[in-house]
């Protein structure tokens, strides 16, 4: 009697028949978090299948062991054209097959989760429409901002109450690495670049992280979950780490400070009440000390602004097999969790589950951020430049609050820096584009945000 009442009780596991596309660094981690964790997935009642992986090259020799029963394939549809599968993964990067198997997954009634920034980042309205015709669907991807930092469901649960002023983070390990070795040793940028593809932390094209293109997707992602408005990426003013040098890094240190390429994204609401939101990506100074100047190595941070909670930060990985497979496989099991226990009367649905916080109506994108400057000038030294720096940072409405010089080592080729007082981004980038004009200034002036 005991036992057939026991046997009754046993509730066989939720079957997730799942299609993974990408068989990469993240790929493998996916598939070797979900054979470590099986037995405890399977007590919680969820039994997760790999059925299929896509990849481009079918002979390439795997780091990963598929299970028993998974099939590879070079077929780009076999995932989304496969109705056994209910949930779909993509790891395999790019924004073209990325965006039409994302997009025909939705469409398809499948669940996604992605770890796929760029393609977050530049399809962000279409996937919501395909979220809106689909409310039934859930879009996962934590793992697309900074790789296993618990920060998107933290963002999407626990803000729901509150309302963010601004998000600001370290989002590319790549460069944080690169600039904290510049600040710790004095390196070159070529040479730490250097060392970054020799360790493995660059690619051989470094573009999408020095040129600052990976961070700033995620910024917009960001941008979109605590400020509710979708910005393009390639609106928002955008300035990479090459023209960092270790003077910048000389002058830095006279200011208490390091440099650490950053993005922010900032809600300001006007003196009639209408709400602006600002982004930038840029290089810029921060005090050794802060909560971001501290971050050090490959490391991450995303710190958030809000009006309850004040100021917190998510630290941690941005990168790496298991810690971004990590992310991943936390989002598939949520979403099994959510699906298996159905819908909740009342619960968000479709992209509102997705982006919880809406804009305020009338909500304006104004990328003119306001910030103090460090501006660093090289020129041939002649008489009267800082008279001329003066009377045009003047006519350009802004104040100049200090100037640094470290000792001249050679008069045809000088960099000093002048530090602002609080002013417009559009005024300085104004400024500088006349001093660029003139005959002694050698380079383009390097302008950077305190933060
Ligand atoms: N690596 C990280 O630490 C990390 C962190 C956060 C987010 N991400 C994101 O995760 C995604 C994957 O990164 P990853 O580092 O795993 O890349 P990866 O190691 O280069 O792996 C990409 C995989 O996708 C496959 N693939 C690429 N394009 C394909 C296509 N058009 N059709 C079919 N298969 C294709 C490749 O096949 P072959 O192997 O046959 O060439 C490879 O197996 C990217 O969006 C990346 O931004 C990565």
């Amino acid at each position: 009697m005991a036992a057939s009442a026991s046997a009754a009780a046993v509730v066989p596991p939720t079957r997730i028949v799942c299609g993974i596309y990408g068989a990469g660094t993240v790929g493998g981690g996916v598939v070797i978090v979900l054979r470590r964790m099986r037995e405890r997935f399977l007590k919680r009642g969820l039994d997760f299948v790999v059925k299929t992986i896509v990849c481009k090259n079918l002979t390439k020799e795997r780091d990963f062991e598929l299970d028993e029963g998974t099939t590879k394939t070079d077929d780009i549809r076999a995932i989304v054209d496969d109705d056994e599968i209910t949930m779909v993964i993509e790891v395999m990067g790019g924004t073209d097959d990325a965006r039409e198997v994302t997009l025909a997954a939705l469409r398809a009634g499948k669940h996604v989760v992605s770890a796929n920034k760029a393609l977050l980042a530049q399809h962000l309205a279409e996937i919501e429409e395909a979220l809106v015709e689909n409310p039934g669907c859930r879009m996962g991807f934590e793992a697309a901002v900074a790789g296993g930092i618990p920060v998107i469901r933290s963002l999407q649960a626990s803000f729901r109450a509150d309302s963010v002023t601004r998000v600001a983070g370290i989002l590319n390990g790549t460069t944080n690495f690169m600039l904290s070795a510049m600040h710790r040793d004095g390196t070159s940028y070529a040479a730490i670049l250097r060392e970054a593809q020799a360790r493995g932390f660059a690619e051989a094209d470094p573009s999408a992280d020095v040129d600052g293109l990976d961070a700033l997707a995620k910024l917009c992602i960001l941008a979109r979950l605590c400020f509710g408005v979708t910005i393009a990426p390639d609106a928002v003013p955008t300035q990479g780490i090459r023209a960092v040098t270790s003077e910048d890094f000389e002058y830095a240190n006279m200011l208490n400070a390091t440099i650490k390429l950053v993005g922010v994204a900032e809600r300001r609401t006007g003196a009639d009440g209408t709400e602006a939101v600002s982004a930038f990506l840029s290089p810029a100074l921060a005090l050794k000390d802060s909560t971001v100047g501290a971050v050090g190595g490959v490391d991450n941070i995303v710190v958030v602004d809000s009006e309850n909670l004040g100021e917190v930060a998510f630290r941690g990985p941005g990168a790496g097999r298991f810690a971004t497979a990590n992310s991943v496989v936390s989002d598939m099991l949520a979403i099994a969790a959510e699906a298996r226990a159905g819908p909740t009367p009342g619960a968000p649905s479709g992209p509102d589950a997705v982006f919880p916080i809406a804009a305020s109506p009338g909500t304006v994108l104004d990328f003119d951020t306001v910030a103090r400057f460090y501006i660093r000038l090289v020129i041939k030294d002649t008489q009267g430049v800082l008279r001329v720096v003066g009377e045009l940072a003047e006519r350009h409405c802004f104040s100049l609050y200090s100037v640094l010089q470290t000792p001249i080592k050679t008069r045809d080729r000088v960099a000093f820096v002048v530090t602002t007082d609080e002013t417009r981004s559009a005024q300085v980038q104004a400024f500088a584009k006349d001093i660029r004009s003139l005959e002694w200034c050698l380079d383009d002036p390097l302008c950077m945000p305190f933060l």
